[in-house]
């Protein structure tokens, strides 16, 4: 076992155990901190890990049964509210919590792409090659683009590039142009538990086709005026649901970017019921500087060990009620 860590007394250290479980070492802490697997014994040295401890681990990851995937879009046609942030560390809590999850970027941005640390230039093919074809005329399939990601064993993408804008407007003229993304996923949806969609700041046909393949919608709102096009969103999710075959379901409003107790944040929260009723997440995401630092990291910061993190691990265990009612 040439990847093996070298070891001689018989037990390992997290960061030895982590590496042989392919997850980091702050993971393997919040499994422990969130009860989800025992923590080790202790000695001197601090936690040691025992192969026995490390195959549980393990199995923990490989062993889940799977039906299909539960497909959710984050929605907003308004630009910044936050979709891509929650997208990849909603992806990362629900990996962290032993689902295997892939995450498609669907926006021409490439933000989800560069925030799971992919950058432009290494992407081959993307979701634009499965959607519309590639420079030599052919077309590839969903299963042939996606990535594995280094953050974490269960955690897939299928990258955006920019050529997506082009194949947004080659779309229109397309037979069944709306439901493209939806037969795309169609042979991998038992591949997987979750598959999130980041969407772009439109409703054109990217949006659209993300919602036709959506078990459930979230819809980020933050405190500026992101309300003033959530009627209209709300007409296109029914739309969606009537010309597809999947339900399409308003999972909820999400507060995002949320600076506590301000006059602003309060009238946002009231509008926000008066448009979703009940279906706003508890989970509110606050506006915090460690969040909007990690966009650049190109590591979500479900996978480091900031404080900030834990309300995307609150909006995993809200949505995993959700999803488990349905199934
Ligand atoms: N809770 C937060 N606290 C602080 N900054 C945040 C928070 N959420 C998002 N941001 C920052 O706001 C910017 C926009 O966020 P994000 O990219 O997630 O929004 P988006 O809705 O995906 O944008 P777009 O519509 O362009 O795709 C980013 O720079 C991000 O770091
Ligand atoms: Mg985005």
């Amino acid at each position: 076992m040439a990847d093996e860590v070298e070891n001689t007394s018989g037990t390992y250290t997290v960061g030895e155990a982590a590496r042989l479980i392919g997850i980091e070492p702050h993971t393997l802490r919040r499994l422990e901190s969130r009860g989800i697997i025992p923590a080790p014994v202790r000695d001197k040295r601090g936690r040691r890990y025992t192969r026995a401890d490390i195959e549980h681990i393990r199995e923990h990851y490989g062993t889940r049964r799977r039906r299909e995937a539960y497909t959710i879009a984050i929605v907003n046609q308004k630009g910044g509210v936050g979709k891509t942030t929650t997208t990849v560390n909603l992806a990362g809590a629900f990996a962290i919590n032993g689902h295997r999850v892939l995450v498609i970027d669907f926006d021409p941005q490439v933000n989800a792409t560069s925030t799971l640390g992919i950058s432009w230039r290494d992407v081959e093919y993307s979701i634009a090659d499965v959607l519309g074809t590639t420079p030599d005329g052919t077309t590839k399939r969903l299963s042939e683009i996606i990535v594995p990601l280094p953050h974490h064993p269960s955690l897939f993408l299928a990258p955006s590039s920019i050529k997506l804008a082009y194949t947004e407007m080659s779309l229109i003229n397309r037979p069944g142009r709306d439901t493209r993304l939806d037969s795309a996923i169609e042979p991998i949806r038992k591949e997987y538990d979750i598959i999130l969609l980041d969407c772009p700041p439109t409703l054109g046909m990217l949006s659209f086709n993300a919602m036709t393949a959506a078990d459930g919608i979230i819809v980020p709102i933050d405190e500026s005026l992101a309300l003033q096009g959530a009627g209209q969103l709300l007409a296109t999710r029914k739309e969606c649901a009537d010309i597809g075959r999947r339900r399409v379901a308003l999972l909820g409003a999400l507060l995002t970017r949320q600076r506590t107790q301000t006059a602003a944040a309060e009238v946002i929260e009231e509008l926000t019921k008066e448009i979703f009723g009940s279906r706003v997440f508890k989970t509110k995401i606050p506006e915090r500087v460690g969040i909007a630092n990690s966009t650049g990291m190109g590591r979500p910061l479900v996978f480091t060990d900031a404080r900030e993190a834990d309300v995307f691990f609150s909006l995993a265990e809200e949505l995993e009620g959700m999803i488990h009612a349905t199934k």
